[in-house]
């Protein structure tokens, strides 16, 4: 599902403050179609119960945005926020939470929503604070996946794209907090 990497465009400097990125590995209109490709999936999926998608802060701030408006069933929205990876580009293999979804999780549908699995740290740490809750079910929905890097993942049941092995920025994914308002997603310098 990889487009065509290809040279970022100058009006591209203006919204990066003239940073260079390496180039475009995904446009806005692939994400979209995607996206909507995602949400008609998990529709499917889920013909009954009641169904929380919860996003993990920050990355999944747009993914998760985009994609709610395109499931249609009911649902409910919260978040969770898990420790990053500060100014580093490597997992350090620590998770805090920092922020607890208020929602109860028993009984519903999860769908945890995740802009990119990387090592897969953050997911395992995160599936297993959230299975002691007791939902009917828990599953992941990552944008991004870069698959080579961690062993198969049962939970991770829809994936928007396999993820080169580059650091990816846009899109909702940051580098040092940049980058995350950018409408497609690049490989950084
Ligand atoms: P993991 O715990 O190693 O799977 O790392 C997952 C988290 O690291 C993601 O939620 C991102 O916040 C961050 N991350 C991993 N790879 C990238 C990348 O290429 N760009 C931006 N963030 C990344
Ligand atoms: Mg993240």
């Amino acid at each position: 599902m990889r487009c065509g990497s290809m040279p970022v465009q100058s009006e591209t400097l203006r919204r990066t403050g003239g940073r260079s990125l390496r180039s475009i590995v995904f446009e806005a209109e692939t994400i979209g179609a995607r996206v909507r490709e995602l949400g008609r999936q998990i529709t499917e999926a889920y013909p009954d119960g009641e169904l929380l998608v919860l996003g993990l802060l920050k990355g999944s701030f747009i993914f998760l945005g985009d994609l709610v408006r395109q499931i249609e069933r009911p649902l409910q929205v919260d978040f969770l926020a898990a420790s990053s990876y500060g100014r580093g580009t490597t997992s350090s293999g620590e998770v805090a939470l920092l922020y607890d979804p208020e929602t109860t999780l028993e009984g519903k549908h999860i769908v945890l929503v995740e802009d990119i699995v990387d090592s897969g740290n953050t997911l395992r740490k995160l599936i297993g604070m959230l299975e002691s809750r007791r939902p009917r079910s828990l599953t992941v929905c990552a944008l991004l996946d870069k698959e080579e890097q961690h062993p198969s993942f049962p939970a991770l049941r829809f994936v928007g794209f396999k993820a080169p092995p580059a650091f990816l920025v846009g899109y909702g994914l940051d580098h040092a907090e940049d980058f995350r308002h950018l409408p497609f997603i690049a490989d950084l310098m």
